[in-house]
């Protein structure tokens, strides 16, 4: 079943760009250059408040989401772990929106929050990859992704297909709030199918990849900044090399590195820096330099431009392809997963089932 793949997970990142075309598929009309949601029997412009509840990795898709919602369809948007959800007595408006994301749909926490919000009145809307689950089946919306089963442990190809549902419910809620222009949507439309091609891209960075795992090996620690919507990929970033790899990481938003977690800083402690060419690429290299400054190794993700600018000083550089700032998310998925992924492997651990974790967490 793994084909040419060593193990699992490696094969369900290289197929992302296929699952995430199939699901964008499902979500969009490329002739018309529009979104279609799935029929839906409320008035989503009547919302004006969502509540994300979800776990791990799908949680951090939720907070890309909560950039999107707000950026584009000026929606305010909570978030929480499903776990800390309900026993924080959340204020939840009459008719809100309540949307779980959950690559199995059995996630004990997030069922429990979904149940309690259908107790306090909220639509609820669910992101899910089976389909015959509990989260499925109890959705009065159900965005299904369709990344097909993950086996490997550590989820790669449902994050980024909930990323690809996510963004195409941004821009419906867009619309339907009056939000988005027919030629502001048609853009977004163009750029969310550009997204399989840019992936196939970043994954042709493989080989670098694998070639610079062996700096990243040897360390205790290691560090993921990013900023904004990439902000949540330095999180998914960290996560992953923990899971596969036992080594700890954190992520953290670039700009609250000077509040505090500078001071982790020296040369053994490599600080990987999420940061695509645009509006925030000059903060973030600030950023970076004050880590530089104070003896730290840097591995730089960014795109040709982004390198060519502050790649010099860096201990190594992972190019991406250029892309639209709304992609970026999906993109700079893969390389974070590729590099946890080579540095398991050169670590010899258990890729596919790491240590005290299971696929699906349905204790509370
Ligand atoms: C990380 C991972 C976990 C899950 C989390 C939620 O690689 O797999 O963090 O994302 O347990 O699971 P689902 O999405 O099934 O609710």
């Amino acid at each position: 079943e793994k084909g040419n793949y060593r193990h699992f997970m490696q094969k369900e990142i290289f197929e992302q760009p296929t699952v995430v075309a199939q699901t964008l598929h499902s979500y969009l009309r490329p002739v018309e250059q529009q979104v279609a949601l799935p029929q839906i029997d409320f008035d989503i412009s009547a919302i004006d408040r969502v509540t994300i509840v979800a776990c791990g990795t799908s949680y951090y898709a939720g907070m890309v989401a909560k950039y999107w919602f707000e950026r584009f369809a000026r929606v305010p948007v909570d978030i929480d772990f499903a776990s800390e959800f309900r026993y924080r007595e959340p204020v939840l408006p009459e008719g809100g929106l309540a949307l779980f994301i959950s690559q199995s749909g059995e996630t004990a926490d997030t069922l429990a929050a979904l149940r309690h919000c259908r107790e306090q009145g909220q639509v609820i809307a669910a992101v899910v990859n089976v389909p015959t689950s509990s989260m499925a089946r109890e959705a009065d919306l159900l965005l299904p992704t369709h990344a097909g089963p993950e086996i490997g442990v550590a989820s790669t190809k449902a994050f980024t297909c909930q990323l690809a549902v996510l963004a195409a419910l941004a821009a419906h809620f867009a619309v339907k709030k009056g939000r988005l222009s027919r030629a502001e949507e048609a853009k977004i439309v163009d750029h969310l199918l550009e997204a399989p091609a840019c992936l196939n891209a970043a994954l042709d960075h493989d080989d670098d990849i694998a070639a610079m795992a062996h700096l990243i090996a040897p360390a205790r620690d290691v560090l993921y900044l990013g900023r904004g919507a990439d902000f949540p990929l330095a999180l998914e970033g960290a996560l992953k090399l923990k899971e596969i790899s036992y080594i700890h990481a954190e992520g953290y938003a670039s700009g609250e590195m000077k509040h505090g977690p500078i001071a982790l800083i020296d040369e053994e402690v490599p600080v990987i820096v999420l940061a695509p060419s645009g509006p925030l690429f000059e903060k973030t290299v600030s950023n970076m330099q004050e880590v530089q400054a104070r003896g730290g190794k840097v591995v730089l993700i960014s795109d040709a431009e982004g390198i060519a600018q502050a790649g010099e000083d860096c201990m190594a550089t992972i190019q991406m392809p250029t892309v639209h700032p709304l992609i970026a998310p999906l993109v700079y998925a893969v390389p974070v997963q590729l590099l946890a992924y080579h540095v398991a492997v050169l670590k010899g651990t258990d890729v596919d089932q790491p240590r005290n974790l299971a696929k699906s967490v349905t204790v509370e």
